[in-house]
């Protein structure tokens, strides 16, 4: 992951307002990541929907487990957090996103599992700015399903874009903008996904 990639990708959110970034981390990145997702395995809680008094569960409508990290997580193998954290730093620099902060969680999805059609922003918190999702899958093949479907707004509205979870690539895109859903795949398909935020008023 060369520093140009960062250059890249800011110039691809200006243009599009995404981002997709393959060997954002390598092969043994990613391998350590999962298996330090296997150490963590039984704090996984059922993902919800909303916030606080809003948060429910709904099987229904998204299928994942998730495990939120802390933004200093000194056992993580990999320093993936302090490369989110130089990110967030060029997004103000260049781009003035104001973002003041990010929150990141470990994300399962169990064979057949999906997450509808949505737009990551929380009803009464508009803070979220960024979401970023970086697949940590081994092997994927394009038949195991499990896209990201981006659905494209402006002159290309009607037609969606399909992210391929390989294991490695970042994708990066403006939260308020692109509403998406996950696939559902027919193995399992894990994630560390998260929001560059402005901080609450
Ligand atoms: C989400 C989400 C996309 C993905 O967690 O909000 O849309 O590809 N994830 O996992
Ligand atoms: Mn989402």
């Amino acid at each position: 992951m060369l520093l140009n990639g960062f250059n890249v990708a800011v110039q691809a959110l200006v243009d599009d307002g995404k981002v997709i970034w393959p060997d954002f981390l390598n092969e043994e990145e990613v391998r350590l990541l999962r298996a330090e997702m296997d150490a963590r395995r039984t704090r996984f809680h059922a993902a919800g929907i909303g916030r606080e008094q809003g948060y429910v569960r709904d099987t229904g409508i998204r299928g994942d487990d998730v495990l939120w990290l802390d933004n200093d997580d000194p056992s993580l193998p990999v320093p993936v957090l302090a490369r989110l954290e130089a990110l967030r730093q060029i997004f103000n620099s260049e781009l003035y996103l104001g973002v003041a902060e990010f929150e990141a969680h470990f994300a399962v999805y169990p064979s057949g599992g999906f997450y509808k059609r949505h737009l990551d922003q929380h009803r009464n918190a508009d803070t979220r700015v960024v979401t970023f999702v970086l697949y940590l899958n081994d092997d994927w093949r394009d038949t195991d399903g499990g896209q990201l479907r981006i659905y494209l707004d402006g002159p290309q509205r009607g037609t969606w874009q399909d992210v391929t979870p390989y294991g490695g690539t970042l994708v990066l895109f403006l939260s308020d903008r692109f509403e998406h859903e996950v696939i559902p795949a027919t193995r399992e398909r894990r994630s560390l996904t998260g929001w560059f935020r402005r901080r609450a008023m």
